[in-house]
């Protein structure tokens, strides 16, 4: 027999073939679309770190859940800048806070679309702590109560998937039974399970104004070393009851992703985060990548190694790649 009898490259020569033999599809309804939302009416400001992203009020953000509905993307995740920051947070509970208000607009005026609500402190407290501060420490139990009055304020303004996104121990369990106490038993949660104490937020950070003014966030967001602890944390989410779960950053942790996805036998998301775009879109507009190129590779490298929802800010530019 002649060698070689295997020959991989048989398979690649032509775009038809390669299709033929692709194993990993990606497509619109994988992905979702973060959205930062503020006060004001006709507010549209860029965010300087992240090109294409924009603080939106109520009214233009309605406006963009529409278009990328209209891409055959199935959700939007908020998060709020509010008007006033203070120690507790308390922007993030009020039932006419902003993303509550964003909520109940979104859900009234798009057809299509899940409306996730992030839960977390940070973008609310003046201190940008992800929890209640109480002697130089972030409080896990009491932060349990303002996240789980937030949880319930966004299930009641229509959200329809709650995202705890503090790293608090125990969150989960919170949140599930304020829900279930009032009457949101049928709200899913989706946990950020294993969200790392990561660098690669810091446009977010500008974008929301979150970034912790004292300390860093090591003490809850976990160590980016560890993969052993990742389990752990996504067993103990599960057992708490979380319907989805995530890992947060992407890319740098599709061994962590690979590793959720194949361990757990629940839906599995993965977070592009901030400062993966940044990368992308820096590089790009330097001529140093085809930006293109480098999004589907990206995306499609997430959702290979076990995403089954990718949270992107490429989104709406992948979509339309893809139609
Ligand atoms: C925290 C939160 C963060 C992001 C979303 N929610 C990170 C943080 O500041 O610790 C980051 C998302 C991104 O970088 O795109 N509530």
């Amino acid at each position: 027999m002649a060698f070689p009898a295997h020959r991989p490259r048989r398979l690649r020569y032509s775009a038809l073939l390669r299709e033929a033999v692709r194993e990993t599809r990606l497509s619109p309804p994988d992905l979702i679309s973060p959205l930062f939302v503020c006060p004001g009416e006709n507010v549209r400001r860029e965010i300087p770190s992240m090109p294409g992203n924009f603080n939106l009020s109520i009214d233009n953000l309605v406006e963009e859940c529409r278009e990328t509905a209209a891409l055959g993307i199935p959700g939007v995740i908020l998060f709020g800048i509010p008007p006033r920051k203070d120690a507790v947070g308390s922007g993030g509970f009020d039932e006419r806070g902003i993303v509550q208000e964003a909520v109940r607009a979104v859900k009234r005026e798009v057809a299509n679309l899940l409306v996730i609500a992030d839960t977390c402190m940070c973008e609310y407290t003046d201190h940008g702590h992800c929890g209640q501060v109480v002697e130089g420490d972030v409080d896990n139990d009491r932060s349990l109560e303002l996240l789980s009055k937030t949880a319930l304020s966004q299930a009641r303004a229509g959200a329809d998937i709650i995202a705890p996104s503090d790293m608090m121990d125990g969150r989960v369990a919170a949140i599930r039974s304020t829900l279930d106490v009032h009457g949101y038993e049928k709200t899913p949660i989706l946990a950020y399970a294993a969200k790392y104490a990561s660098a690669f937020y810091g446009p977010f950070r500008d974008a929301a104004d979150s970034a912790p003014r004292f300390g860093d966030r090591r003490s809850y967001q976990m160590d980016p070393a560890n993969q052993r602890e990742a389990v752990k944390e996504i067993a103990a989410d599960i057992e708490e009851g979380a319907d989805l779960i995530m890992v947060k950053p992407a890319m740098p942790y599709l061994d962590v992703l690979h590793r959720a996805k194949t361990e757990f036998n629940v839906p599995t998301a993965a977070y592009q985060v901030s400062g993966e775009f940044a990368m992308i879109a820096a590089a790009a507009r330097n001529g140093w990548l085809d930006e293109k190129a480098a999004v589907l590779e990206s995306l499609t490298s997430i959702k290979r190694a076990g995403a089954d929802l990718i949270l992107t800010y490429f989104s709406k530019q992948a979509a339309r790649l893809l139609n």
